[in-house]
């Protein structure tokens, strides 16, 4: 038998068999329509193409595998944190989800920050409200578009609407509800205290598992258009950055990863809420049922070099780039790239910085635009790994995944702007993998067991002390720019 996992991301949905033993057998991905944005900062997707796009993939990937449905025992589900999807009586969308890196929601989060008081917030959802998280948009929806807020029956989270079409149910898990702003995380529930100061009403939100948790079975009709057997079980699965920590075997105290995909994120586990006193990283439930992590993200982390590609290099391949970025020195002769494209979050909570490169002479070419690209993200992952570190989460060495992580430049470059061991591991499928996982720890296992038992790490790139040394200057004058231009 296989367990199944479906990972919603930002680019496509991923679709990944595994066998009991946690192998990979086989991965599907159907690509998703670009994001829409229709003013700076904003960014919709449709949830209907997520849906067209997961049924690809779970066709895509049975046939891949050349097995039937019925041979899936388990599925899991993880996906894109933070996005509004609202659904009426009917439980048909309303409108195109408002996701994760839309910034739109200032002004709702001035409003939240006002009527309930900041300190108030942290007590009920143990961290700041911030633009891109679900709750503001929400509120955004009722500001502004209020005939859609008067149909509002539902409100879900983008992994949550697949389920909802694979089995009927309206359920979400500890880990991605913990990211909307409405969740008592200390408490795994939802916070009835700040929906009720807020008027939103509690029959709105979906019922939330922790995540290996069995949260309702394939529909017939989901059967017929996926190949999956009626009565499967789906788990509640976990938002991609807790389902990608499982996939890393990031599930005990001192285990930290990387994962660099749309977003840059660098996760830590523990085994108790844990805060920064500024929330410059949030603090969310784990996929680990009972435990907690924090993470810092790079709002534009692979989306620099996606929007680099799409406007500069149509056609070049990744590879191709970063073998580019490989022919400029370290600092890339004095240039600096602010990742700031969506914003930022960590560690800056400033929906309307923008991304920047600064110090371009005549003397410059296309290979320093990248490098200095690739080292403004590494050094902006560095930022999120300050913090954790200064929060005493022990750091021996850092696990890389997702997209970013496969160039071997790059992994070189982490290591030495972290200045710590960078690790590979033998599966590199990060939320896809975390998935897949949870929904093999659904048959009876913990999810512990299931994940230290399937990740192994194949390679280590050590810190080169030269390098690390001559990445200091340029951190430090990447650190100088943001203060000198928005503050
Ligand atoms: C996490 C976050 C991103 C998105 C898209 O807080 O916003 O990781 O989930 O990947």
């Amino acid at each position: 038998m296989y367990c199944l996992g479906i990972d919603i991301g930002t680019g496509g949905s991923r679709a990944l068999l595994i066998d009991e033993s946690g192998k990979v057998c086989a991965g599907f991905t159907a690509i998703h329509e670009d994001m829409t944005m229709l003013r700076p900062l904003w960014a919709e997707q449709r949830p209907e193409n997520w849906w067209d796009a997961a049924q690809a993939a779970v066709r895509g990937v049975l046939t891949e595998a050349g097995i039937d449905g019925s041979q899936v025992s388990a599925v899991g589900l993880s996906g894109q944190m933070h996005g509004l999807v609202i659904l009426d009586e009917a439980g048909t969308v309303i409108r195109p989800s408002l996701i994760w890196c839309d910034q739109r929601s200032q002004p709702q989060v001035d409003a939240i920050n006002a009527k309930v008081g900041k300190e108030k917030v942290l007590g009920c959802i143990a961290n700041p409200v911030l633009t891109g998280f679900t709750l503001p948009k929400l509120l955004w929806v009722r500001d502004h578009e209020p005939a859609h807020f008067a149909r509002v029956a539902k409100v879900l989270l983008p992994k949550d609407y697949v389920r909802y079409q694979l089995t009927g149910e309206f359920a979400s898990e500890v880990s991605d509800a913990s990211g909307t702003a409405l969740f008592d995380v200390v408490n795994r529930r939802w916070s009835g205290e700040l929906c009720e100061v807020l008027g939103i009403p509690m029959n709105w939100l979906p019922r939330v598992a922790e995540s290996p948790e069995i949260t309702g079975r394939i529909s017939e009709a989901a059967a017929a258009t996926t190949g999956l057997r009626v009565g499967t079980p789906v788990v509640g699965g976990g938002g991609d950055q807790a389902a990608s920590a499982v996939g890393n075997g990031i599930v005990e105290a001192g285990n930290v990863s990387d994962t660099l995909g749309t977003s840059g994120v660098v996760f830590a586990h523990t085994d108790s809420p844990a805060y920064d006193a500024a929330g410059r990283v949030h603090t969310f439930c784990h996929a680990v049922p009972g435990k907690w992590h924090v993470m810092g993200v790079t709002q534009g982390a692979g989306l620099s070099l996606q929007w680099f590609r799409n406007n500069f290099a149509p056609g070049s391949s990744y590879d191709a780039l970063t073998g580019e970025a490989a022919t400029s020195p370290i600092g890339a002769q004095g240039l600096s790239w602010l990742p700031y494209l969506m914003g930022e979050r960590t560690p800056h909570l400033d929906a309307s910085c923008r991304a920047a490169w600064v110090g371009l002479t005549a003397k410059h070419t296309r290979a320093d635009l990248i490098r200095a690209i690739l080292e403004g993200i590494s050094f902006s992952q560095k930022d999120c790994l300050e913090i954790i570190t200064g929060m005493g989460v022990p750091v021996s060495s850092v696990r890389v995944s997702g997209g970013g992580a496969k160039s071997p430049f790059w992994r070189q470059m982490l290591a030495d702007v972290f200045d710590k061991p960078v690790a590979t591991l033998a599966t590199q499928e990060g939320s896809a993998y975390g998935a897949a996982l949870l929904a093999l720890a659904g048959e009876g296992r913990s999810v512990v067991e299931v994940a230290k038992s399937a990740i192994a790490e194949v390679s280590r790139v050590q810190p080169d002390g030269a390098a690390a040394e001559a990445y200091r200057a340029p951190y430090e004058a990447f650190r100088g720019l943001y203060p000198k231009l928005y503050r």
